[in-house]
């Protein structure tokens, strides 16, 4: 039996458990994707009994992607630059840290959007968190024009600035100033409401959370959800336990 997890601080209302065993029949692979919801000073003893119960990995989701870090033994150069790890791989019994958010967010553009690229592109980003470090890092890795970066602490949005390229920090009561040169739009805000008017603009616009949201509704047939990120951040964790590669993926 393949054991596989996520630990996070609430996580029994996760549609992980229901994607995992998913790509355990397309894998032909027989495994377990099991829930642990913890406290920040249980973290380290469970994360020693999914080593010592033989596990694979596991996925690690809010609160503790980042303070996960000084857990491990290695963390890889991505995650390191976002800052965070969603998926921890358990081999020898030591334990590397990786993101699969980053590249969860670009292939699910590239999937939904045919010819989708992000070279060249002006976007612009709502919120200053860790999701928001991903979509970053994604975007440059991709060869993005300009980022402007929206955030309600401005503070915040400068302090982010700084840590990549091509980001120009906006205030929250500037964020329809930009709207109008932006080609991609994508809200890492937990805002459901109503929060900026899209207008006409024939931007893409995405957000990272898998309900549909105002914004979404406001972009129709240029929206794009949330929930392709969670499905390729899902099948890019199972790639690295089990070393699955599939032709159709898109990095
Ligand atoms: P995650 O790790 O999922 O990105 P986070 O680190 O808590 O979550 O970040 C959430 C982001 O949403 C933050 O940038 C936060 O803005 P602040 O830096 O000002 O706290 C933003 N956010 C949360 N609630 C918001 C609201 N009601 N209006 C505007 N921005 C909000």
């Amino acid at each position: 039996m393949n054991k596989t997890g996520l630990i996070g601080a609430n996580v029994h209302r996760s549609y992980s458990p229901a994607i995992h065993s998913f790509l355990f029949k397309k894998y032909n692979i027989v495994g377990q994707y099991k829930l642990f919801s913890v406290t920040q000073s249980q973290l380290k003893y469970k994360i020693t009994q999914l080593v010592e119960s033989g596990y694979k990995g596991f996925n690690v989701t809010i609160p503790f992607k980042e303070t996960v870090m000084p857990l491990l033994d290695e963390v890889d150069e991505s995650a390191a630059k976002i800052g965070a790890v969603n998926t921890v791989l358990i081999k020898d019994s030591k334990l590397i840290g990786y993101n699969t958010d980053y590249n969860g967010f670009t292939s699910s553009l590239i999937a939904e959007l045919p010819g989708f690229t992000f070279r060249g592109l002006k976007c612009l980003v709502f919120g200053a968190g860790g999701a928001s470090r991903a979509i970053l890092y994604a975007m440059n890795l991709g060869g993005v024009k300009q980022i402007y970066l929206c955030n309600r602490t401005f503070a915040k949005a400068e302090l982010l600035a700084e840590c990549f390229s091509n980001v120009h920090p906006v205030r929250w009561e500037e964020r329809e100033s930009v709207l109008s040169d932006c080609q991609l739009i994508v809200n890492t805000t937990p805002i459901t409401e109503r929060f900026i008017n899209l207008s006409d603009n024939n931007a893409v616009v995405t957000d990272i959370v898998t309900f549909p949201t105002d914004l979404l509704n406001q972009a129709g047939e240029n929206s794009v959800s949330g929930l392709g990120m969670l499905l390729w951040q899902a099948e890019f964790a199972f790639q690295l336990w089990f070393s699955q590669h599939n032709s159709w993926c898109v990095t």
